[in-house]
Formats: structure tokens, C-alpha cells, sequence
């Protein structure tokens, strides 16, 4: 089978698949790192949500075959280590607010967070309304009211 090879969470790895599988089973299955959550597979849900080269992307919908070996992959396993400390400022902000219900959402909820508050801030600017309306994460159990206090909390951190 064909090799790939990448970073994921600041580690160069190499996996033996076939072109066509999909990140998110290489990540879960063949990697163990089980952080980004199965929801759709289909770029819907975002329970996936990880971070290629500090932005947001859905791994159930990119091959392994579209990552190059320069690529950066992080999920929520690696985002304290992109800070250097043992929690992530947004993780933090989860934790004082209480965020979780079931919890299977939230890995990717903190991902697309980080991701929205890094790109406001490369474009000079503090978090919107219109920024949080655009994470199109989907939480079944209806912790959104959370999640923007959250969001709000943890931008103040990073
Ligand atoms: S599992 Fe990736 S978007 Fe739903
Ligand atoms: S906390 Fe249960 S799906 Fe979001």
C-alpha cells in the first residue's frame, strides 16, 4: 500500500494506506488518536475539527492523499503543546465555564474556536458576533449559549 507521511502534533508519522482513505480513520484508526470525533463523515457535523497548518479543516473529507509531508496537522491532542503549556487558554475557559454536556463535540468545538480567534487576530481584530454565528459546529446537547462565554473567555487568554 502506498506510504503517506505528515506532522501530527509536532511528531513526523507515516502511515501505510491506500490513497483514497479519509484523514479522520487514519487519525482514529490507523493512529489512535482518537480526539477528532466521527460524527457525519460527510463535513457536516464538525465534530471532526482540526487544525492543517493552523486553520480549521474537516478531516472525514480530505484523503490522505491531498496531505503533503510539510503538512501540520493538530488536534486537540496537540493544541496545549502549540502554546506550550498543559492546557490550551481556550481548553481553560471550557473547564471555568463548564462547557461539556456529553461531551462529543466539544474536542472539535475548542478546535474551530482556537481557529476563529487566530484568524480575527490575523486580521487585526477581536472575535465578532458574526464570527461566533459562522462556527457551524453542530452540539446535540445545546451547549451553544456556553460555548460563545467560552470562546469569549479564552480569546481573552490567547
Ligand atoms: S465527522 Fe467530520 S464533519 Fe462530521
Ligand atoms: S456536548 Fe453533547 S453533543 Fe455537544
Amino acid at each position: 500500500m502506498p506510504k503517506h507521511t505528515f506532522i501530527l502534533n509536532g511528531q513526523r508519522v507515516q502511515v501505510d494506506v491506500e490513497d483514497s482513505v479519509r484523514l479522520l480513520w487514519v487519525l482514529r484508526d490507523v493512529l489512535g488518536v482518537k480526539g477528532p470525533k466521527y460524527g457525519c463523515g460527510l463535513d457536516v457535523c464538525k465534530a471532526c475539527t482540526s487544525h492543517i497548518n493552523g486553520k480549521a479543516f474537516n478531516p472525514c473529507s480530505v484523503r490522505v492523499d491531498a496531505i503533503e509531508p510539510t503538512d501540520e496537522i493538530t488536534t486537540i491532542e496537540g493544541l496545549p503543546a502549540t502554546v506550550g503549556r498543559d492546557l490550551h487558554p481556550m481548553q481553560e475557559a471550557w473547564l471555568e465555564m463548564d462547557v461539556p454536556q456529553c461531551g462529543y463535540c466539544q474536542p472539535g468545538q475548542i478546535m474551530a474556536a482556537v481557529a476563529v480567534v487566530r484568524r480575527a487576530r490575523e486580521e487585526g481584530r477581536d472575535v465578532t458576533e458574526a464570527d461566533l454565528d459562522g462556527i457551524r459546529n453542530i452540539c446535540r446537547c445545546g451547549t451553544y449559549h456556553r460555548i460563545r462565554d467560552a470562546i469569549a473567555a479564552g480569546a481573552a487568554g490567547m
